[in-house]
Order: structure tokens, then sequence, then C-alpha cells
């Protein structure tokens, strides 16, 4: 596969949203982007294996069985845009239906180079797919996209997973309507959300009994370490999963066993922890299926269709540009 690469200065956008999150009066924070780095990427793999996290294989199993009714509704030449691939697996089935129509042209967008990679050894065998891929942020990377697209050709962006519920409920439908901003009426978004569970399967989910989940979220402290050279002591935090129940989310957590000291010396950094005192690292939101309609109206496009999974409560939903 081919990428389109920018490099900016990674280094020293990490160091300084790490002083930032961990200078910030009352709860210290970290943005939850940063748990994908290689280990974290090959980490959140496993997750979606877990028997506890349905989330993936839902999305999965919606895909391979609407793929054709989804695809039918989506007229004309189409592009596939991708807001992060991640490996790629789920897009094949839309990728061959849509191949069967029309050749068809993919392009995954992720700030993460050994994603992009991964995506294509995924998807190699397909035939009549041409892939492209942007190593970009997501909106960036979508701007480049639709710049380039020919006449008459309609843009299918894919937000899989539910990633759109790693954002704040506000921000999640200005996200959407960034995208909007750069579609044209009548391109279309395919966006997965993950819906209203109950608390003990939800804790589940984001705390499994094999302590995936919890190395995901330790690895951004053993990141830090290694890109900027900090001195934490990973195992004097642990792991915490909570259920927000006025934002609906699951928050996910570190939490210092006991006072300590940290220094970061590439954000310029000492930090003081004391006993119990948490990072907030990650927030998951949930979603009722009728809301997604009024999120899809807000940011300007209607919700065409939606499918939802009879075994994990999880939506796929097809917005259209209006
Ligand atoms: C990527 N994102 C949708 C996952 C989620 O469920 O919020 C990330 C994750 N965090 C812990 N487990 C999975």
């Amino acid at each position: 596969m081919l990428v389109r690469a920018i490099t900016p200065n990674p280094a020293y956008e990490f160091a300084e949203e790490v002083r930032a999150g961990l200078t910030k009066p009352g709860q210290k924070e970290l943005p939850s982007k940063y748990l994908y780095d290689d280990i974290g990427s090959a980490l959140f793999e496993v997750i979606s294996h877990l028997p506890e996290y349905g989330l993936t294989r839902a999305d999965d199993r919606l895909l391979r069985r609407h793929a054709q009714d989804i695809i039918d509704r989506v007229p004309g030449p189409v592009v596939v845009a991708e807001l992060g691939s991640g490996s790629g697996r789920k897009t094949r089935w839309l990728l061959e239906a849509l191949a069967r129509r029309q050749r068809t042209f993919y392009h995954p967008i992720e700030i993460s180079r050994a994603a992009l990679i991964r995506c294509q050894q995924e998807l190699r065998d397909l035939e009549s797919v041409s892939i492209l891929g942007f190593e970009r942020e997501y909106l960036d990377g979508l701007l480049e996209i639709a710049a380039h697209r020919k006449r008459g050709q309609r843009l299918l962006v894919l937000f899989l997973g539910s990633t759109i519920g790693n954002f704040d409920r506000d921000a999640g439908i200005e996200f959407l309507a960034s995208i909007r901003r750069i579609l044209h009426t009548g391109d279309s978004l395919l966006l997965g959300t993950d819906l209203e569970k109950p608390a003990y399967q939800l804790i589940a989910a984001y705390d499994d009994d094999l302590g995936v989940t919890a190395a995901f979220n330790l690895n951004l402290l053993a990141r830090i370490n290694r890109e900027l050279d900090a001195d934490f002591n990973v195992g004097q935090f642990v792991h915490e999963a909570r259920l927000n129940e006025q934002a609906r989310s699951v928050e996910m957590h570190l939490r210092s066993t006991r006072a300590q000291r940290v220094a970061i010396p590439i954000a310029d950094l000492t930090v003081d922890f004391e006993e119990g005192e948490t990072i907030w690292t990650e927030s998951s939101h949930k979603y009722s299926a009728e809301e997604i309609f009024d999120m899809a109206g807000y940011a300007d496009f209607r919700c065409d269709a939606q499918w939802i999974d009879s075994e994990w409560p999880f939506a796929e939903n097809l917005l259209i540009a209006e």
C-alpha cells in the first residue's frame, strides 16, 4: 500500500499534552489517543477478542450481515475513506460488497503507520480494490481525500468501532459536524455506536479478568517513560474502570497506590501524586438507539438506516449528508 505521510513533531506535541494534562487543577488527565502506540494498539487488538468485550465482534457481525444492504443504500461511484482503520478486518465485508459493483478506492486514515501497514496486509487479497492510506489526523486526511475526488464520485466515510464514544457527547456532535462540512450533499457516513447496557456488563468490558485492559491503560505510563524519559513506577498505579451515570460513560483511570513524585524531563515537569489520586485516561460514552437520529440531525445529517446487533447492544448507523 502506498502511504501519504506528513511527520510533524509528535514528541513535542506528546510532551506538551502530558504536561497540560498532569498539571490540570483538580482531576489530572491524559488524552486517550496516546493509549495507541504499537504496544497499546496490540493490546487493544487482544481486548477485541476478550469474552467480556463484545463491542468489536458486534460491529463485525453487523457489517458482515448487512454489508450488501448498506452498500445498496449508497448509490453512484463511491470512494471509501475510513477514520481510524485499525486492522481493517471489519471493513473487508463492505469493500467486498462494493467491489462487486465497481472498481473500489479505499483510503484508511490513521496516525499510526504500523496500523496502516497491518490494514494493508489484512486486505491485500481483495481484488478490484486499490488502497491508498493516509498517515494523518482524521479530518486532515479526509479533507485531502475529499479535495482529490473526481467529478461525480460520492464519498462514503466509515467511522466504526464506536470511537465516537471516546469524545465527550457535545464534542462528538461537533466532530460529526466537522465531517459534514467536508462532505457534499448526498455523501454518507457509516457510524458505529456502542449502546447502553447493564452496569455489570460495562464494568466487566473495561476491567476484564485477564487484566488486558489494565495493561492497555498502564502502558500509557510506560509509554511516557519510554518516550519522555519519565520515571513512573508503573507498579505503583492500578487500573480502574468507573461508571459515570450522569455522562452515561465508562471512565478509565490510573490510581496512584501511594504518595509519590514523578519526573518527566522531556515535558520539563515534576508531578506529585497523593495516595489514591487518579489520572483520567479515557471515557467511553454509550448511546440509546434513538439519540443517534438527533445527533445526526444536529450535525446536518439524516439517519437513513440503523442496524442493531441482537447479542451485544451496538448499532451501525447510515447517515446521509443533507
Ligand atoms: C476504541 N474505543 C472505542 C474503545 C472503547 O471501547 O472505548 C477503547 C477501549 N478502551 C478500553 N477498552 C477498549
